[in-house]
């Protein structure tokens, strides 16, 4: 089995001083498969570590008139080699849709960039059991148009799993990866797609989180700014 791949979404926070710290402790952590998405400004500080460094974001165009956005051509010249894409924060607080989400995807793909698309329910449509038709959804809309997934991995985050302590029961999230697969499988012919599961992770539930089956790896919010926290849930994932 492949390593599980961790994934660390530090989101808007950190000063430069608090950056120089939580460097200091995760440049010892030794783990190949460990990536960590800083807020774009502190990118370079994190590159040419043991881990892999990811993007948040990209800009919907490679370069040109788009102020205050950041590009998948730029930051792959700076050696970022993961993106997260249409995060929920995003898609809910910033108002990106699906065809932004697509349109990023293959930038990242153009640029040897390997896409982490996200997607998940929110409370809504979890209460209303419409979970996997939203899922479907924004798979197909995401992906449309892309014939080679290889270097494309989803991330299932629930929306009301995100910060809130709350996550699902194993056999729920076990059941959600296989739609997931099944999706993939049925409407793009391809059959290794790497699944992660994000909300809530911390150094409690990692454990639990690591007995799913068919799971690639985690996408880890606010445990990740504690590199302690992420230091044990990468020893338990790597078990
Ligand atoms: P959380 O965030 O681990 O703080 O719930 C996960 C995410 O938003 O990717």
């Amino acid at each position: 089995m492949d390593k599980k791949l961790i994934v660390a979404n530090m989101k808007m926070n950190m000063t430069y001083e608090q950056i120089k710290d939580y460097l200091n402790e995760v440049n010892e952590l030794e783990y190949s498969h460990l990536v960590i998405c800083p807020s774009n400004i502190y990118i370079p500080y994190f590159i040419n570590h043991k881990y892999l460094v990811g993007i948040q974001n990209v800009a919907s165009q490679n370069m040109g008139s788009l102020t205050g956005e950041v590009s998948a051509y730029q930051v792959s010249s700076l050696g970022v080699k993961y993106a997260i894409i249409g995060h929920s924060e995003r898609r809910i607080k910033l108002g990106e849709i699906d065809s932004d989400i697509n349109k990023k995807i293959k930038l990242c793909l153009d640029n040897n960039i390997k896409p982490i698309l996200c997607v998940g329910e929110t409370l809504k449509e979890y209460n209303n059991n419409s979970t996997k038709l939203y899922i479907e959804k924004q798979i197909i809309d995401a992906l449309n148009g892309i014939n080679d997934l290889n270097d494309v991995i989803i991330a299932y985050e629930p929306v009301w799993a995100i910060g809130s302590g709350n996550i699902p029961s194993t056999n729920e999230i076990a059941n959600i990866i296989r739609f997931i697969k099944d999706v993939i499988k049925e409407h793009f012919g391809y059959n290794n797609i790497k699944v992660l599961y994000g909300g809530s992770i911390n150094p409690e539930n990692i454990n639990l989180l690591n007995s799913i089956n068919g799971l690639s790896g985690f996408l880890i919010g606010g445990a990740s700014l504690s590199p302690s926290k992420l230091k044990k849930i990468i020893e338990v994932a790597v078990k």
